[in-house]
């Protein structure tokens, strides 16, 4: 297989997050999705949940209509979302499941249970040339089902990866590596991401099959210490050196 470029999109949640803890205007996603492409990143990625917990509709708007790098919306499937994404129409969305209490996306969408809810969301995202993707986790079944809903890309949760530690570490890594093979044989483009860090990356960006991750968290924690720029830098950087490699050992 010829070696593919892996994107990097940027999920800048949680500059809106600490720009929520004192209200006002700062930190502002839209400078950080600045900040971003000017370090490399290849799109942004943003969260808009159902409490406006850290994005807010004004950072949608804004979002949509400053940045020159494409923007990934990540959305519920409920009609309040969609009406916004369908009025914005960002580059791409992505469904993920959303639970009130959770700190964070904890887990993959049930897209096999949920088809027939999801159905009419896939629909008009794509009726509307916005390209979806359904964030899952890394199971054959649920493969089939983004599958037999339509949807061009799946986005496979890491979380349970980052993690696990040892063997488990291993075993976790296993199933997303066979669901990466198992989205190409299906002909559906697989992204990636939750929890990655420097640590955590190399290994998920070496599996040639991916098309981006999406890592948000870390990177925006992390530039507290060397700078936004750095941070997406390091990652980049790490990025490519473990696709190299690993291509280099394929092709030996
Ligand atoms: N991808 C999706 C679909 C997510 O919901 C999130 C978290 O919002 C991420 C990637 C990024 O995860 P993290 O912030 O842990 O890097």
């Amino acid at each position: 297989m010829e070696k593919r470029y892996l994107r990097l999109g940027v999920n800048i949640d949680h500059v809106a997050t600490i720009r929520n803890a004192r209200g006002g205007q700062h930190p502002d996603p839209v400078r950080a999705a600045q900040a971003a492409a000017a370090a490399g990143a290849d799109g942004i990625t943003a969260h808009l949940r159902e409490d406006r917990r850290h994005m807010t509709d004004d950072d949608v708007a804004r979002l949509s209509a400053g940045i020159d790098l494409p923007l990934n919306l990540e959305m519920a499937a409920t009609d309040e979302m969609l009406a916004i994404a369908l009025r914005h129409a960002p580059h791409a969305a992505c469904i993920v499941p959303e639970k009130r209490q959770e700190r964070t996306t904890e887990g993959g969408l049930d897209a096999a249970g949920s088809h027939n809810h999801l159905a009419p969301f896939v629909a008009k995202l794509n009726a509307a040339d916005i390209r979806v993707s359904l964030f899952i986790e890394p199971d054959m079944r649920q493969l089939e089902a983004a599958k037999s809903l339509g949807a061009p890309v799946v986005e496979l949760h890491t979380g349970a990866y980052c993690e696990a530690e040892g063997t488990e570490r291993d075993r976790q890594f296993r199933r997303i590596s066979r669901a990466a093979e198992y989205a190409e044989a299906l002909g559906i483009e697989c992204h990636a991401g939750h929890g990655l860090t420097f640590d955590t990356v190399a290994p998920i960006a070496a599996i040639p099959t991916l098309v981006e991750l999406n890592i948000g968290h870390f990177l925006i924690g992390e530039a507290i210490f060397g700078g936004l720029e750095s941070s997406i830098k390091r990652m980049r950087s790490l990025m490519d050196k473990a696709r190299s490699e690993a291509h280099g050992e394929r092709s030996a």
